[in-house]
């Protein structure tokens, strides 16, 4: 099969054909695949009925799956540890209610953020399967924030440069107005520091590195003005220029780089069904200072 790579915005975004992702890729594949992906930062292959045991498998030629840590919503999957659920059904396919607390969770992802961004080596890259889809919404948005760091007014470039962001997972009840979590939960996954300007490991490119779920603290601002910063540059990150949004096709598979994107999802009829599933590469490296 030959690979072909074609860009569906000139910010970022490209989808991949030719690929088969139920079967492993050869180093050459896997090279073309991988020069795409960091070209194109966001990269969807079309057409691709995977099970879940091969979405893993897929995942593994870009690093190790994240298990995620909280088990008490149940976002975490019961039969695939390593898959997490971006879903309004569970695993007795049951229709959740938007009241229900692991759909209020998710509901956080409307906002701009970038995955597993609370751990103290952040994920690399998620791989999302989308088996059911939404025609009433459920796009999802995302940025390039190396354009973003690239072009951001003085005013804000001033304000971010050797500057560390707190991120931490404990944000996300007080957002959508959940039960804190457990002792475990919260032991398991202290608050991390990192550079608001990052340095990719790959590119060498620099980006703007928020998250704005997770976004708690900035190093010498007081709150106020810490989420002030964090809301006037997310406002500055969202305009169409930089910006890809991934209208979804059932079996579309979605694989981003978490260190140099962030994404956003639009709401959909709760009515509607929705079930996708999401790998996360565990990072392997802290945070290089941009
Ligand atoms: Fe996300």
């Amino acid at each position: 099969m030959t690979i072909t790579v074609k860009p569906r915005h000139p910010a970022l975004g490209a989808e991949i054909r030719g690929v088969d992702l139920r079967r492993p890729m050869d180093a050459e594949a896997f090279a073309a695949v991988h020069d795409a992906w960091m070209k194109h930062l966001v990269v969807v292959f079309p057409d691709q009925p995977i099970t879940d045991q091969e979405h893993v498998a897929f995942t593994r030629h870009f690093g190790e799956p994240e298990i995620f840590h909280q088990t008490s919503l149940h976002l975490r999957s019961d039969r695939v540890k390593e898959i997490f659920l971006v879903s309004n059904v569970d695993e007795d396919d049951r229709l959740m209610t938007p009241a229900e607390p692991s759909q209020k969770q998710l509901s956080s992802a409307r906002q701009w953020h970038t995955d597993s961004s609370y751990r103290t080596m952040p994920s690399v890259g998620s791989l999302l399967h989308g088996i059911e889809i939404s025609r009433t919404g459920g796009i999802t948005q995302f940025i390039n924030m190396y354009m973003v760091y690239d072009e951001l007014p003085e005013s804000l470039r001033r304000q971010v440069e050797g500057r560390k962001a707190r991120h931490d997972f404990g944000m996300l009840h007080r957002l959508v107005g959940n039960p804190p979590p457990t002792k475990e939960e919260a032991a398991a996954m202290p608050p991390a520091w990192h550079p608001m300007v990052r340095r990719h490991p790959v590119t060498g490119r620099k980006s703007l590195y928020i998250s704005s779920i997770y976004n708690d603290a900035i190093d010498g601002l007081d709150e106020g003005a810490a989420r002030r910063l964090i809301e006037d540059l997310s406002e500055f990150a969202a305009q169409p220029k930089y910006m890809y949004r991934h209208v979804w096709e059932p079996h579309d598979v979605l694989m981003w780089d978490n260190r140099c994107t962030v994404h956003a999802v639009t709401p959909h009829d709760p009515a509607e069904r929705r079930v996708m599933h999401r790998t996360t590469i565990v990072g392997r490296e802290t945070v290089l200072a941009g």
